[in-house]
């Protein structure tokens, strides 16, 4: 138990924040203690309506010198993650980083110089890992019920728009930069995550091969899966499909995808395969179990929501303050995130030279 709660500056005043202030005010060793954005109006309505009398700040210098601030939260749009990230490490701060995490190799290696020379902690919200149903998940190939894993099989299955608040800049090639990048990296960290025997570990890939195509690119007709309908928007600059072939360093193949254009509900499927049983979604098959007669559900929340109310930033964000006062490095920290990154990275490399790309990049 820390002394004295933790300050918390959460910066980036918008629909990702709401969840970063209710996870460090409901936690008891953090107190936030200064909202900024880009925009005044932005900083006190969200702390207005998350009913804080904190200081409010449009200028990210200024709020990082408020007094008493332990813990920085960079909620803002990814294209700006880089250059706050790097402030908040020269300041001194812990950080949560949200996803993604930068937009190019150069922004991460300019990070990863920042945040070493600092020698603060981060935590990146690839918030699936605290998933409840992914957890159990992540136990059972643990605890060895699917025997050796050889292959693993992930799918982020949305249909991104103007819906999004962040929509504007995250559907753009200069500050959204793909859709495997903006939005997908979930998909990539979950398929590291299960193709990796241990509880809190992730595996590394030494390979990728990826095709992008779909349909969506520069057409204005847009879905809406909140609604079911359609209008005109601005379109996305990118292609809405993603399709990588992942091979790790420990032998487990992998395929992720990423799938801005589907009509359906936001779904995001998991496969992982084993050489003693296989799990798909919420059911295991095992030949742990002799009586196994038929699939087995695994209890749990599903991830199958792209709303951040249903994401678990509560239990990422504990085991980030956890990590800050124990003095050890969280699994999901940014040298780790950098890892899921490069693939998403190695994709874009994959459409320019139509060959496989090997890794590490940095
Ligand atoms: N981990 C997850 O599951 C998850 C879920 C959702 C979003 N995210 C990520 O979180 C980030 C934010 O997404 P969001 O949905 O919260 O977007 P959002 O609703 O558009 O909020 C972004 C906020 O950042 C502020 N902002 C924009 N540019 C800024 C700048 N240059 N400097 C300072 N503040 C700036 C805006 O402030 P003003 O209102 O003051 O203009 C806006 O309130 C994105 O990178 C997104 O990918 C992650």
């Amino acid at each position: 138990m820390a002394e004295r709660k933790l300050g918390v500056l959460i910066h980036g005043a918008g629909w990702v924040s709401t969840q970063h202030i209710a996870a460090f005010t409901a936690n008891p060793n953090t107190e936030v203690i200064a909202i900024s954005s880009r925009t005044l109006a932005s900083a006190e309505k969200r702390a207005q309506e998350a009913g804080l009398e904190v200081a409010c700040y449009d200028d990210y210098d200024a709020a990082l010198a408020h007094e008493g601030v332990d813990i920085v939260s960079v909620c803002t749009p990814q294209h700006v993650h880089a250059e706050n990230t790097i402030a908040a490490a020269n300041a001194g701060k812990h950080i949560a980083i949200e996803k993604p995490i930068a937009m190019t190799l150069d922004e991460m290696r300019a990070m990863r110089d920042a945040i070493g020379a600092a020698g603060v902690k981060t935590v990146v919200s690839f918030v699936l890992r605290w998933n409840p149903m992914f957890q159990k998940c992540k136990s059972l190939i643990a605890a060895g019920e699917l025997g050796e894993i050889y292959s693993v099989e992930t799918d982020y299955q949305s249909y991104l728009g103007d819906w999004w608040g962040g929509y504007e800049e995250g559907r753009s090639l200069d500050t959204g930069g793909s859709a495997m990048l903006v939005a997908g990296c979930h998909a990539i960290d979950a398929l590291r995550w299960f193709a990796a025997p241990g509880e809190f570990e992730a595996a590394t890939p030494v390979e990728v091969f990826a095709c992008a195509g779909g349909k969506r690119k520069g057409s204005t007709r847009q879905y809406n899966p909140m609604t079911g309908k359609w209008s005109d928007g601005a379109p996305l600059e990118y292609d809405g499909l993603e399709i990588a072939l992942v091979r790790f360093s420990n032998g487990v193949l992998g395929k992720v995808s990423v799938n801005f254009e589907c009509i359906q509900p936001y779904t995001f499927p998991l496969s992982v395969f084993g050489d003693a049983g296989t799990i798909r979604d919420n059911r295991i098959y095992s030949h742990s179990d002799p009586e196994q007669d038929g699939w087995r559900e695994i209890p749990g929340v599903r991830p199958d929501s792209s709303d951040v109310t249903h994401h678990p930033f509560q239990a990422q964000l504990d085991h980030f303050v956890e990590c800050i006062t124990a003095d050890t490095e969280s699994h999901c920290c940014f040298e780790d995130a950098v890892v899921t990154h490069e693939i998403a990275l190695a994709a874009q490399e994959c459409y320019r030279t139509n060959r496989p790309v090997s890794l590490p990049m940095i």
